[in-house]
């Protein structure tokens, strides 16, 4: 029979995550002349959804990409194009915009609006106020959207340079077919890619210079070319531990087992198939690592040999194949009992996948693998999932994170990890 759940159980299960990506943040929005004004209308509209308010100011080029009238039902509120509009009471949307904003960012930055920024132009109210914003406080996002011979040109390249020197924040370029039909670098980051970037760009950044590498999704233990074993592991958790991570600063490594998620921006991503290619896999990736966070549900057992061939049924016979199986290698407590763990050079987080008794299973297999911080969750209730609840234990006791978005708590995670790894200065 199966034990009725503890409270703090039923607490971990039920709690509803309310939070967004951007809550309460203020941004500029700025638009200038060119194709990718289009994305820019998603995009605010993904700020907006995100919790975000939105100023948008567009150049007169842009206005001819796209309508004012567009900008201002998606952001709720009036577009700003000249500089001598009243509207303001002082008459000075520059210094307000650019003083009320969490950050201003301009998509698409087009090249003759990144060559104003580089020399210090004011000419239009974008720019004004671009220019008029204080610097140490308000940052300025660049994403810039070309043709890739504009893009190429050492001139754009010069000018970039300056404005990274003046403190721009650059967003890449991505490469690809272009609206003139070439094809090549210089097109604007999509919608959500944009997103993505601000979201780790506005992030603190407690895990800066520290390598991560994160093991994620479940294995693939083949029997023959056409079966294997598995579990129902999603990835969700590791790749959003992944996300959480470089967000907070981290140069992240992702080892990945066989799942369907797209890799999180700025991670780089190693996928594998078995046990045994993770573990080499992993084994190779924490040379150098600082921390290591093991998402992974590992298969503990392999075939002993894969058929070379379809195992195929005999007529008849109504007996089924015999597996002779073999212990897979723990990724974990290996690299937690390697000499730099144990020297205190590579931080080892561990999970857990329990289906009862969660605390007392997960104290047990903290002590097994040998890991100063254990993660435990119940499988049942998060493999597949958006959503989860963590109990993370250590040498300080039991910690909650009660039941959220994995997004939300691959944040809170890699928070808890940060203070560990900082001696609590984080
Ligand atoms: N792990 C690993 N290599 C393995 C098995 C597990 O690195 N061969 C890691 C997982 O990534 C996780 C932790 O060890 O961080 C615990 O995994 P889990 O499947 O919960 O535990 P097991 O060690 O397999 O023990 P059991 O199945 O008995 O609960």
């Amino acid at each position: 029979m199966e034990a009725a759940p503890s409270a703090t159980l039923r607490s971990m299960m039920n709690t509803k995550d309310l939070g967004s990506e951007l809550p309460g943040r203020h941004f500029v929005l700025g638009l200038t002349g060119g194709v990718a004004a289009y994305k820019a209308a998603e995009f605010c509209r993904l700020l907006v959804n995100a919790g975000a308010t939105v100023q948008v100011v567009m150049t007169g080029a842009a206005c001819r990409f796209i309508t004012p009238l567009t900008m201002q039902a998606l952001s709720g509120r009036p577009v700003y194009v000249s500089q001598w509009d009243d509207r303001p009471a002082n008459n000075m949307a520059h210094i307000n915009f650019s003083r009320e904003a969490d950050a201003v960012i301009v998509a698409p930055a087009s090249a003759d609006f990144i060559a104003q920024l580089a020399q210090g132009q004011a000419g239009e109210l974008l720019a004004l106020l671009c220019l008029a914003r204080p610097l140490a406080q308000v940052p300025l996002l660049v994403a810039p959207a070309m043709n890739r011979e504009m893009w190429a040109h050492p001139a754009t390249q010069r000018n970039l340079r300056q404005i990274a020197a003046d403190g721009a924040h650059l967003l890449p370029v991505a490469h690809g077919g272009q609206a003139c039909g070439e094809t090549g670098d210089g097109r604007m980051l999509e919608a959500e890619e944009l997103l993505e970037e601000l979201i780790a760009f506005m992030a603190p950044k407690p895990l800066l210079g520290q390598q991560v590498v994160v093991t994620a999704g479940p294995t693939y233990e083949a029997i023959d070319p056409v079966r294997g074993i598995t579990n129902l592991s999603s990835g969700k958790m590791g790749f959003a531990i992944a996300r959480a991570a470089r967000e907070a600063g981290a140069c992240v490594t992702l080892v990945a087992g066989p799942v369907h998620l797209s890799t999180p921006r700025g991670v780089r991503r190693i996928d594998v198939d078995s046990a045994l290619n993770m573990h080499a896999a992993t084994i190779d990736a924490v040379q150098g690592a600082s921390i290591f966070i093991a998402t992974a549900a590992v298969a503990d057992w392999r075939p002993v040999r894969a058929a070379q061939h379809k195992i195929k049924k005999e007529d008849g016979a109504g007996s089924a194949p015999q597996l002779a199986l073999a212990e897979n290698p723990d990724i974990l407590a290996g690299i937690a009992h390697s000499p730099r763990a144990q020297a205190g050079d590579l931080y080892c987080v561990g999970f857990a996948a329990e289906s009862e008794n969660l605390q007392a299973n997960a104290q047990a297999k903290r002590a097994r693998k040998g890991v100063p911080l254990l993660v435990a969750n119940i499988g049942p209730a998060t493999f597949g999932r958006d959503d989860n609840a963590l109990l993370l234990v250590d040498d300080e006791g039991v910690t909650e994170l009660p039941r959220a978005s994995k997004r939300v708590l691959a944040r809170q995670l890699v928070a808890e990890i940060a203070r560990r790894v900082s001696g609590g200065e984080a």
